[in-house]
């Protein structure tokens, strides 16, 4: 009966990515790379801007995360900033801008 702990810890993990919404941590290493290599594409490797402007948290402060998660999904209409829907969930281009709120992009 040594087995039970172990399930029991392995499916209430499983439970709380599902209702947080979290990517699985396969799918979090693919939005990492779409990060630096689409996204760093036109805001800069290291987040600090090219053709688009710096996702830095110095020049995102002030912005809500749910702000930046519409630019992601629906992009900027009439601007270089193409919509992600169709590509990224909710959940993901939500679980992005707080990594670029946080800081944690391009390091
Ligand atoms: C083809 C170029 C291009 C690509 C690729 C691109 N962006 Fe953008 N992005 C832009 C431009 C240009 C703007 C500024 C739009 C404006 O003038 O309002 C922008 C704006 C933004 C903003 C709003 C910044 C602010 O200060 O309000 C966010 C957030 C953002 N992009 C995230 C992303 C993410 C995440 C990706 C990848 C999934 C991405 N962008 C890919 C060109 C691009």
């Amino acid at each position: 009966m040594m087995r039970w702990p172990v399930l029991a810890t392995l499916s209430l993990c499983a439970l709380t990515t599902l209702a947080s919404g979290m990517p699985s941590s396969e799918r979090r290493v693919e939005l990492d790379y779409l990060l630096t290599q689409d996204c760093g594409s036109c805001h800069g490797l290291t987040m600090k801007g090219g053709l688009g402007p710096a996702l830095t948290p110095e020049s995102l402060a002030g912005k809500p995360a749910v702000y930046l998660q519409t630019t992601i999904l629906h992009g900027r209409p009439g601007t270089a900033m193409p919509p992600w829907r169709g590509i990224l969930t909710d959940a993901e281009s939500l679980w992005l801008a707080e990594r670029l709120l946080a800081g944690e992009v391009g390091r």
